[in-house]
């Protein structure tokens, strides 16, 4: 592949500016909430040595910034293996953790795997600890191979893309659970200390009952890969995933999951059914598969209150990452990774200012569980709000009223016909290189 590895990750952020987030960051063992006190059955970590040698499966901005944040823990950690589907993204990241941490890396030709079986050659390798940062689409089966090799596990949101993906993810989490094997899911922010403490004040009650949240991730959009002559139609869809609901799930699953998953996490619990529209105005080029630039949902709670959910790709447009909750007695506004407010009735208003960001601290909380030796499974929550995401997707997709149910035994099945470079996605582009979109009142979208 002659084009240069993307260095930017999804969330915009490059792998290179982390070296001075990390720098900032704090060691808090924020997530300490989800540390229950069961003792694993086997040492966590390679016999005999206190040393965690780990595995790096999807080498993109995120995975080489998980690498470097998983080497940056106070637990003494080593890069071992590292796989990607392509060679030259491989290499690259490899450059990168390396600069950013040359004692850490011990990583020889014969153990940096490309291919799309790539992932199996790094869990057959004896890395204590799995890091998987590659397009969602790929979650079920990459999550079942870590599991059935016995190895702990980090890997990134969303946790699949369609309803037979998170079924998967279920069921071998079951395994996992009785491997006790530790499992943490890259919703980051469960792991910000203002996040943590804002949520305690609405679980106890700060703003009265939650009438409803307003929750959106509008901004300019992410990158685009071009389709390069050589490739098949598996490579181009692979490399610029984006854009390909078997692959993200669209934008509403890949990026705007983590607003959802705030709103879960204040309600204690997912929604039970969504209605919603959306479509595309902006992105309708040849380079932007089949993904719509804007969503709107409405999702609803078992017990009525409303999630009123917008999510947005389109430049020049008002842009905002943030997540709301009005309750009955007040209102918490929880903005970017910092302006965070509640403002109650009767109570000077509460402000924080910006604080750790958690793609530091999710790392030193897994690592800090490894070493104690104590159970920590973050895997049915994180499926639970991925879940949400598609949910909303279907709404919009469909155009109808869709229940969890009906999401979750969904049996529309969005992977290709297999996993070779010849394979063929269900995408297909039309006579112009355009690929068809989801037409609601039309598509079958659950
Ligand atoms: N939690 C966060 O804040 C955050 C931020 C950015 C990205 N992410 C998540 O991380 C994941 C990756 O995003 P990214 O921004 O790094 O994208 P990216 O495109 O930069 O990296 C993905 C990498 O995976 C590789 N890949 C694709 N298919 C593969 C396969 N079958 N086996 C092995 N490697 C494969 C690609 O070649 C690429 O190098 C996504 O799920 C995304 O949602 C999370």
């Amino acid at each position: 592949m002659n084009e240069k590895p993307n260095q930017k990750s999804t969330d915009g952020s490059r792998a290179t500016s982390r070296r001075t987030f990390l720098k900032k960051s704090t060691t808090t063992v924020a997530g300490a909430a989800l540390l229950g006190g069961m003792n694993l059955s086997r040492s966590a970590h390679a016999k005999g040595s206190d040393q965690f040698k780990i595995a790096l499966i999807g080498c993109g901005g995120r995975g080489t910034g998980a690498a470097i944040q998983a080497l940056s823990t106070k637990a003494n950690v080593k890069l071992i293996a590292m796989a990607d589907a392509f060679e030259d993204k491989v290499n690259w990241s490899h450059d990168q953790i390396k600069k950013a941490k040359p004692d850490r890396v011990d990583v020889p030709k014969e153990r940096r795997f490309s291919g799309l079986d790539a992932y199996k050659k790094a869990t057959e390798t004896d890395a204590d600890v799995v890091v998987i940062c590659t397009p969602p689409g790929f979650r079920p089966m990459q999550f079942e191979a870590a599991v059935k090799a016995g190895k702990h596990i980090f890997m990134e949101k969303p946790l699949a893309v369609d309803g037979p993906g998170i079924r998967k993810i279920l069921d071998i989490n079951k395994e996992a659970k009785k491997k006790n094997l530790l499992v943490a899911v890259g919703f980051h922010m469960r792991h910000e200390p203002n996040r943590i403490e804002i949520v305690k004040k609405l679980h106890e009650g700060a703003i009265g009952d939650i009438k409803f949240f307003r929750a959106y991730f509008n901004s300019n959009g992410v990158w685009v890969r071009p389709r390069q002559p050589e490739q098949t139609e598996m490579q181009y869809q692979v490399n610029n995933w984006y854009y390909f609901n078997w692959l993200s799930g669209d934008h509403i699953v890949e990026q705007h999951v983590h607003d959802l998953d705030i709103c879960n996490w204040v309600k204690g619990g997912h929604p039970v059914k969504a209605n919603g529209m959306g479509g595309r105005q902006f992105r309708i080029g040849k380079d932007y598969g089949e993904i719509f630039d804007h969503h709107s949902v409405e999702f609803e709670y078992a017990d009525g209150t409303r999630l009123f959910s917008y999510c947005r790709h389109i430049p020049n447009c008002w842009s905002s990452f943030s997540q709301h909750a009005h309750g009955t007695k007040g209102e918490a506004n929880m903005i970017g990774h910092g302006n965070m407010k509640i403002t109650a009735e009767g109570k000077d208003p509460i402000k924080w200012r910006r604080g750790s960001d958690g793609h530091q601290i999710e790392h030193d909380d897994l690592f800090a569980a490894l070493l104690a030796g104590k159970h920590y499974n973050e895997c049915d929550s994180s499926a639970d709000s991925s879940m949400t995401a598609i949910l909303g997707r279907m709404a919009t997709y469909s155009g109808k009223i869709v229940t969890w149910e009906d999401a979750m035994n969904s049996k529309l099945d969005l992977s290709p016909d297999g996993y070779a470079w010849n394979s063929t996605p269900q995408p297909k582009p039309g006579p112009e290189g355009i690929y068809p979109c989801a037409m609601p009142g039309i598509t079958k979208a659950f």
